[in-house]
């Protein structure tokens, strides 16, 4: 699983400082979240600040343009050497051109869906991106609640991908905290954007650890510990590799005989 801390919950007094936090920390990407007002009913930044984050950042950027005519951005974007354009299916008209000058110029093309826009727009397309970015929230705004049919929308998206046999990633983005992951990554996602619960979090980079833990790739089953914090159950969670198990309250006598492969029952 991929975690995509989005850089618009960082504190924009000290960016410098929150993009070195991002690459000190278990994050995978670095989410940057472009509004032009008019797309969606916000601003939030442009080029300047892409470029300067892109000369500090180690983290792959994911850049999202809810924008509209994204296209004409392509040229500028690759120069900041982006590794993701997330183009909105609502705000560009010719998709399959804008997806392919995407690709030439370099970068990994990604398309993006509102939560009112259905799966079945990207039949055709599907094939030629590298990403789907499905929207939990409408755009415009960090820190708003998770729609809960995403993660039957996340259900629909990798049943066209294994029928096509596309090789999109699934991302998500928006109300996503440790307790909505774990819904989307059981419905099929492959990468998470996170912004207010990784920035605003006490310690983030903690935060970033726990995301890392509770979704470790690829695992048969999920691990939820609904207090999960002390170091003890971090060190030991490093450890497990399995399983289908959902556990409530943490106890480090639980993840001792987890990491010592014994199956167990739900613990109180
Ligand atoms: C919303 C943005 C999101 C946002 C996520 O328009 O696309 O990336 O920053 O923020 P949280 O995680 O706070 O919902
Ligand atoms: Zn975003």
């Amino acid at each position: 699983m991929i975690l995509a801390p989005s850089l618009l919950a960082a504190d924009f007094l000290h960016i410098g400082r929150e993009v070195e936090m991002v690459n000190e920390s278990d994050a995978d990407w670095l989410h940057l979240d472009v509004m032009d007002g008019s797309f969606v009913p916000n601003i939030s930044f442009g080029f300047p600040v892409i470029e300067a984050v892109a000369r500090v950042s180690c983290k792959p950027l994911d850049v999202h343009l809810m924008v509209e005519r994204p296209e004409q951005w392509i040229e500028r974007l690759a120069a900041c050497g982006a590794e993701f354009m997330n183009v909105h299916v609502e705000a560009v008209r010719h998709l399959h051109r804008v997806v392919e000058a995407i690709r030439s110029a370099g970068m990994r093309p990604a398309v993006t869906l509102c939560p009112a826009t259905p799966v079945c727009m990207l039949e055709d397309i599907i094939a030629d991106v590298d990403m789907v970015l499905l929207m939990s929230v409408n755009p415009g705004f960090g820190g708003q609640k998770f729609i809960p049919s995403t993660v039957e929308k996340i259900e629909r998206l990798r049943s066209l991908i294994e029928r096509t046999g596309s090789k999109a990633l699934i991302e998500v983005d928006g109300g996503i905290n440790r307790e909505t992951a774990l819904a989307v990554a059981r419905a099929g996602a492959d990468a998470l954007v996170a912004g207010t619960s990784v920035f605003r979090a006490a310690d983030p980079q903690a935060e970033a650890v726990k995301y890392a833990a509770i979704l470790r790739p690829k695992v048969d089953v999920l691990i939820l510990l609904s207090h999960m914090g002390d170091d003890r159950d971090m060190e030991l969670l490093g450890k497990t590799q399995l399983f289908d198990l959902v556990i409530g309250g943490h106890n480090h006598v639980v993840l001792d005989t987890l990491i010592n492969g014994t199956l167990l029952t739900q613990t109180g």
